[in-house]
């Protein structure tokens, strides 16, 4: 057994070693924060904003008080966006936060309390078969990707495989959709 498991290593690490250490992995290979993922969570971002669904004049939804790991208050809208030639649904979850942070105080001023955007996003079917082809990403207010401790950027299939992360914890969503306030089918 032991003698299977390290040929195995020696048979992947010969074929990383090919590909430049892992370095020019297939992204399909990659679950999320590879170039393709980061790329793909940058049109998003335009497309979001495109759509009035981001920036200063961007439709919101009564704040409401949030919990962890999202912010203290958060705001959610979903709609339908383009990205490339595919068009699927968006739902933006606004992350607030800061001093003085409240429901009132973000309905006032959304723009003073933005901490992050998390966003799922339901893309082309078997993009991401097993988990209802959603492309998780967590941006930042100014609209880079936020980093896991291991400065992955948080984008693409987010951390698909991991005990923790948008997938294993959205996986518990009622209606077997992944997504917790509401079901939806596609
Ligand atoms: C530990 C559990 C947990 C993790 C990890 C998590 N979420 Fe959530 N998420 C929730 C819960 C609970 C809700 C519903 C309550 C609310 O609105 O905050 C939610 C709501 C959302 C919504 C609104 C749609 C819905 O499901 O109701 C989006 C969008 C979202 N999360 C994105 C993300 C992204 C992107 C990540 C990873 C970067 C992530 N979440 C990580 C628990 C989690």
């Amino acid at each position: 057994m032991r003698l299977v498991r390290s040929t195995l290593l020696i048979v992947a690490g010969l074929a990383l070693g090919a590909c430049g250490g892992g370095k020019m992995m297939a992204e399909s290979s990659m679950p999320f924060g590879g170039n393709d993922s980061v790329q793909y969570a940058g049109q998003l971002w335009k497309a979001l904003q495109a759509a009035g669904m981001l920036g200063d004049n961007a439709v919101m939804s009564k704040p409401y008080k949030g919990q962890h790991p999202h912010g203290a208050v958060l705001d959610t809208i979903e709609g339908p966006v383009k990205v490339g030639g595919h068009r699927g649904v968006a739902i933006v979850k606004r992350n607030y936060g800061g001093d003085n942070v409240s429901t009132a105080s973000v309905a006032t001023n959304p723009g003073a309390f933005l901490k992050a955007v998390t966003v799922m996003y339901k893309r082309e079917r078997g993009y991401d078969s097993d988990n209802n082809d959603w492309f998780w990403a967590k941006y930042l207010a100014d609209g880079t990707l936020d980093k896991n401790p291991a400065g992955m950027q948080l984008a693409g299939r987010v951390a698909k495989g991991k005990p923790a992360g948008c997938i294993a914890c959205h996986k518990a969503a009622p209606g077997s959709d992944m997504v917790f306030n509401h079901d939806r089918h596609r």
